[in-house]
């Protein structure tokens, strides 16, 4: 009796089991690719991104999901599984990593390529790489370095300070092996699978070519999901007028003079717009308005000094 009722019940735990949406099937798969196989030509081929998307990212994906077969990984994310990759075999490490980085490469890659940053995204572009050209040019720097097969990352770091790091194989900087740990929001495949049948081994060719179909307003939408603005962030009229400041004052404290006597129109000018921009909700309040009026009436009256200073023979 007590061993059919162990039976009944093991037939119905069974039963049970079958019917959860994950039973029998694979935890991962291959998400669609966004657009046709042909729309980054000229300078991704059809060809190349059907072999990639198709057989290498479905190649990360199944093994990945064979892999993982016996263990009890099947309802951690693949971002909670990458944060402690230490404590699994390679296989899951290098398959993982090539779902992950494949799955938002995809995603940062368009037709014919966008433009569309926020303003926030672009103030630390500019604050942090001296603009959006000069960090095309040290990703590239970092991608053409990269010895072997590898990939180059755009990534949120500590106190949301964007960087640029490089990594091996599979390896991304949300796993707990690499160095530079962080959340990427641009990664660049440089492995040759990514452009061999175009560029053969001209690697630098593609590098240049692949910035002509990111998706920058992908990249951007991250950024702005993932850092939380500042209270200033949306007032860019007092961002505007505190950079120029800091620019001109901060030498001047120290004895340097040059950087105001060459600026104090300009500061002026960032001055007037702060008072005549709208000021957010938050700080719209007469002694912060007052503040501002007589903050621009007295970098009018600094600059009519400092040209007057200009003008003196001496
Ligand atoms: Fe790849």
């Amino acid at each position: 009796m007590m061993k059919k009722s162990k039976q009944l019940l093991f037939a119905l735990t069974f039963i049970l089991f079958s019917f959860h949406p994950s039973f029998g099937q694979s935890p991962y798969s291959l998400p669609p690719l966004p657009y046709a196989f042909n729309a980054l030509e000229p300078y991704i081929d059809a060809e190349t991104m059907q072999i990639h998307h198709g057989k290498h990212h479905q190649a990360y994906v199944t093994n990945l999901n064979k892999a993982l077969q016996n263990s009890e990984t099947t309802s951690v994310s693949l971002e909670d599984l990458l944060k402690q990759i230490s404590k699994y075999p390679e296989a899951v490490r290098n398959n993982a990593g090539g779902h992950y980085n494949h799955s938002l490469f995809w995603r940062i890659l368009t037709p014919g390529g966008n433009t569309q940053l926020s303003e926030r995204f672009k103030r630390a572009l500019d604050q942090q790489f001296g603009g959006i050209d000069s960090l095309k040019m040290r990703m590239n720097e970092a991608a053409l370095k990269r010895f072997g097969s590898g990939w180059v990352w755009l990534s949120i770091g500590k106190n949301n300070q964007l960087f640029i790091s490089s990594t091996p194989n599979q390896d991304n900087p949300f796993m707990d092996v690499v160095e530079e740990k962080g959340l990427p929001i641009l990664g660049m495949d440089v492995w040759e699978h990514a452009y061999y049948l175009k560029y053969q081994n001209r690697r630098a060719d593609y590098l240049s070519a692949i910035w002509n179909v990111i998706n920058w307003n992908e990249v951007s939408l991250q950024y702005e999901k993932n850092v939380p603005k500042g209270k200033f962030d949306d007032w860019p009229a007092l961002l505007a007028f505190h950079k120029v400041m800091s620019q001109t004052f901060h030498p001047s404290e120290e004895g340097n003079l040059e950087p105001l006597k060459q600026r104090s129109h300009e500061l002026a000018e960032k001055a007037k717009a702060l008072q005549t921009n709208p000021i957010p909700p938050a700080f719209n309040r007469s002694e912060i308005i007052e503040t501002i009026k007589q903050l621009s009436k007295d970098s009018k009256k600094l600059d009519q000094l400092v040209k007057m200073n200009n003008r003196m023979p001496f």
